[in-house]
């Protein structure tokens, strides 16, 4: 389906990172996008700098989502907002599980169910939600962060049952490491967080991950790119952990 086919999209997390490359990709492509965060400067830099339509939301306000969804029908939805805290999970802090789950997992349910029927009514939409390497894999991360990005992989295939019939796409984006700031917002930004997560890797840029989603969507109307995992080349998910158990008293 040519991107000329959609007319308007709406991408969460829009502020930096990957959302921000994702609207600045839309852009370029003639697609009127609506590009939702809460830190209103980067937004509307970003609007003067590409046109976007700046939303200065907290993804978590059900009203505001919806009476945007209300004005707007969106052709293209891109769940991307995410946050994490990393943290072992017993240790976890409860104000931690909320936000994880409030962002990364209620807030794509709920934008999803105001979004989607009127895609399935006029038979033409593309949904993409980006997961996380989390949500397949396990590996030394926030317990919590796995759990919701888990979830929005399995809401992924299983919108697919429910749109099933109609010309609504929808693609899982699911990258390993990638070169944004996610790291500087969860650890505080420092020379040695970037260092631990950034300098002197080879890591996909947010630009790599907005020309896959890209791809997926400027394919035929016959062609549903259902998962895209995306990882850095000399990243790889995986391994083992045995242990002894410890002595008792
Ligand atoms: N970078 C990676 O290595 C990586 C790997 C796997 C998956 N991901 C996923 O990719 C997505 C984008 O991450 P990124 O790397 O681009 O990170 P980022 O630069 O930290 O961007 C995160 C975006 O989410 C927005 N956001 C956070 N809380 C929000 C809220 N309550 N309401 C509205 N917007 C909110 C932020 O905007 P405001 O703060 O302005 O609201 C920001 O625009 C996330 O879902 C992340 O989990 C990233």
């Amino acid at each position: 389906m040519p991107f000329s086919d959609y007319k308007t999209a709406l991408v969460t997390g829009a502020s930096s990172g990957i959302g921000a490359a994702v609207v600045e990709r839309f852009r370029r492509e003639g697609v009127e996008v609506h590009a939702l965060a809460r830190s209103g400067e980067a937004l509307h830099k970003l609007a003067n700098a590409c046109g976007c339509i700046p939303h200065v939301m907290d993804v978590t306000d059900r009203d505001g989502l919806t009476a945007l969804t209300d004005k707007v029908q969106f052709d293209i939805l891109v769940n991307n907002a995410g946050v994490d805290r990393p943290k072992k999970f017993l240790d976890a802090d409860p104000e931690d599980i909320d936000l994880l789950v409030d962002v990364n997992l209620r807030a794509v349910l709920h934008l999803t169910r105001l979004v989607v029927p009127g895609m399935v009514a006029r038979d033409r939409g593309h949904v993409v939600n980006i997961s996380s390497i989390a949500g397949a894999y396990n590996f030394g991360g926030n317990s919590t962060y796995h759990a919701t990005k888990a979830a929005v992989s399995m809401l992924s295939r299983q919108l697919r049952i429910d749109a099933f019939g109609s010309r609504v796409r929808v693609t899982e984006i699911c990258p390993g490491r990638v070169a944004t700031d996610i790291f500087a917002h969860v650890h505080g930004d420092s020379p040695e967080i970037r260092e631990r997560f950034i300098e002197g890797y080879e890591l996909p840029e947010a630009r790599d991950i907005a020309d896959a989603i890209g791809f997926a969507i400027a394919a035929p109307v016959a062609v549903n790119i259902g998962h895209m995992e995306i990882t850095p080349t000399l990243q790889v998910p995986g391994g083992l952990s045995t242990a002894k158990p410890a002595k008792a008293g």
